[in-house]
């Protein structure tokens, strides 16, 4: 069980997150939505403990999560994928997925590659010449090289064409479905994400302002007066 409990962020005076809360159950697929600045990186960036909180706390499996103790807290089975493609873009695909899994299970890989086809397809490419959706891919394998029980994502479908996006959205569910992993999705395509997430939450100016089904955003006609 990942848990954030009333954490308030701060860049300077700025306060990006006002005392937000979030509850999960292991294995949930959530959709973080809001404006730009909103605050939806900063609730990421203090999960995986980049941000210290300024007041508030964050738990996972019933010990705290400690901000500036990131290795650590990717080995406790939290991963991040930062917004961009964050890949080696002169090394190879598989070298790429080895350096992701280095301090864990590099047989893992063999899971990897099966989960993602084009990702075995393309394993002797220099990862900085496939397209914007297949590095994409390999941000998410580099990510599962660490076997997360929870996938932290900042608006995986950035740069992405539609069908791309809903590649990227299917694999996830996937991952989701083939090893239990729960999913924070932030993402400024809202209805591509409410076809893969089952609870979506809403930050407005650093405070959560809804959180309930995704279905009930989906059908909820006046959705856009939140953004
Ligand atoms: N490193 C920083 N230093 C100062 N202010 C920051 C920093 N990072 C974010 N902020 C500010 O905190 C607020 C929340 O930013 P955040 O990046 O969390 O928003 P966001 O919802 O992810 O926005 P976007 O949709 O544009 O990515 C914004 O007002 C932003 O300008
Ligand atoms: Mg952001």
């Amino acid at each position: 069980m990942l848990n954030v409990d009333r954490i308030t962020a701060r860049y300077g005076s700025l306060t990006a997150l006002d005392a937000v809360s979030l509850e999960t159950a292991a294995g949930a697929r959530i959709g973080v939505f809001g404006h730009n600045g909103a605050g939806k990186t900063t609730l990421l960036r203090c999960i995986v403990g980049v941000h210290a909180p300024a007041a508030g706390s964050v738990s996972f499996d019933g010990r705290p999560v400690l901000a500036g103790h990131v290795p650590e807290n990717v080995r406790r089975g939290l991963a991040f994928v930062p917004q961009g493609h964050n890949v080696f873009p002169t090394l190879s695909v598989a070298q790429n997925l080895r350096i992701a899994g280095l301090h864990f299970d590099l047989a893992f890989m063999a899971e990897v590659l099966r989960l993602f086809p084009v990702l075995h397809e393309r394993r002797a490419q220099r990862a900085g010449s496939m397209s914007g959706g297949e590095q994409q891919m390999l941000a998410l394998g580099m990510a599962l090289m660490t076997q997360p029980k929870w996938l932290l994502l900042d608006e995986p479908s950035t740069g992405l064409a539609p069908v791309i996006v809903r590649d990227v959205m299917r694999q996830l569910r996937r991952v989701n479905e083939s090893f239990g992993t729960g999913l924070v999705i932030v993402e400024q395509n809202v209805p591509a994400t409410l076809k893969v997430v089952e609870r979506a939450v809403i930050l407005k100016s650093a405070a959560i302002v809804f959180d309930g089904p995704a279905a009930r955003l989906a059908a909820e006609p006046d959705l856009w007066e939140w953004f």
